[in-house]
């Protein structure tokens, strides 16, 4: 009934009385729990909303294997290096699956590829840091895991049924990722006093921009409230990043390690921590294209589309041979 409870003004949410018979009758769906399939009638900004939604969490996915690929090479053991190649090639699955939920809304791979080569469309702003040291694979799989997990366990129930199937496997697979950060991080808290130095630095540097995945608060949110309205968001992106202080902060305690936040403080009233805010300048910044790695995570994807084209038509030249052959044969 969110829906109907929120009056147009300043949300931009259409009331009940605003909508026509057919957002009447979808709305009325979406409050029933009824999941929307891809051949249902939506409305349009439903589905431009999923488009930029899945298409900016798929490109996550593939940008997001640029600063773990970084340590492949460079893993302290076999054994680090096979679970990071495992988790890395999981990160691109997971692109795969929400390109795949994002073409049933009837754009193309290629056309929401592109759209993140030329910059019309975004990716998660956490792969615009760098990835100094090898706890930082700690910090990333702890952290921006855990953090992705947490907004995405909701993300089950969304109301459009290939995302909220896509986030079903994608979640199991995450909280695996989740632990091998966390194991990391314990052996390098454990281990000598330079490591547990390499730990906090990694802490230090991967907590705030960790909050800032996500979203900007509340009131700076441009889409929260028609996204929940129609169930594509479940949460608010304050509600889900206070989740993510109270469930991490004892783990970093459990490490040994200092959360890098001065004001950090358990409100027993509200039965959560109080925390700073993430620098929201920053935040802007890098999701306009200022971070410390933006040109060059664009620059690596830009050279994997080109060296990759001539795979592509070489692969569409086949396809269409076959189609010939086919066809001559009938
Ligand atoms: N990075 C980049 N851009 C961000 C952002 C972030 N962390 N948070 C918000 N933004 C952008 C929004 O896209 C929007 O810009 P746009 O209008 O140009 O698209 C603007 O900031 C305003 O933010 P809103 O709160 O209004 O935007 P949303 O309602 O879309 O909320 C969100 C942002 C919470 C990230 C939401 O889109 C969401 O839940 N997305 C699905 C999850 C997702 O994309 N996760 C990626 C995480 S990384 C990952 O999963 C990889 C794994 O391997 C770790």
């Amino acid at each position: 009934m969110y829906a109907q409870m929120v009056k147009s003004t300043g949300t931009g949410v259409k009331s009940t009385e605003e909508m026509s018979a057919e957002e009447r009758a979808f709305q009325a769906r979406i409050d029933a729990g009824e999941k929307i399939e891809p051949k249902d009638w939506m409305p349009e900004g439903y589905r431009k909303t999923l488009i930029r939604q899945i298409g900016q969490h798929a490109h996550s996915e593939i940008v997001g294997q640029l600063p773990e690929g970084n340590w492949i090479t460079r893993a302290p053991t076999l054994e680090r290096k096979a679970i990071l190649l495992a988790k890395v090639q999981d990160e691109a699955g997971h692109g795969l699956y929400l390109y795949c939920a994002a073409e049933t809304l009837g754009v193309s791979r290629d056309e929401m590829t592109e759209m993140l080569l030329d910059g019309r469309m975004k990716y998660s702003s956490i792969f615009n840091y760098p990835t100094l040291t090898w706890a930082d694979m700690g910090a990333v799989g702890w952290l921006v895991d855990g953090a992705a997990i947490m907004n995405q366990v909701p993300l089950q129930r969304t109301s459009f049924g290939p995302y909220s199937r896509a986030m079903i496997r994608v979640c199991k697979e995450e909280s695996f990722h989740q632990r091998q950060g966390f194991d990391i991080m314990m052996k390098m808290a454990q281990g000598t006093p330079q490591q547990k130095a390499m730990a906090q630095d990694a802490l230090n540097r991967f907590w705030y921009p960790a909050l800032m995945m996500f979203g900007p608060s509340d009131k700076d949110s441009v889409h929260s409230a028609q996204s929940m309205a129609w169930k594509i968001k479940m949460n608010t992106n304050d509600e889900l990043r206070q989740k993510f202080v109270d469930q991490t902060v004892p783990q970093a305690e459990y490490l040994g390690l200092t959360v890098p936040d001065e004001n950090l403080k358990w409100n027993e009233e509200k039965g959560g921590y109080d925390f700073s805010e993430p620098d929201w300048e920053e935040f802007f910044e890098v999701i306009k294209g200022n971070g410390p790695c933006n040109t060059d995570r664009l620059a690596a994807r830009n050279k994997a589309w080109d060296d990759g084209k001539w795979v592509r038509e070489g692969l569409m030249a086949h396809a269409e041979k076959k189609r010939a052959r086919k066809m001559a044969a009938e």
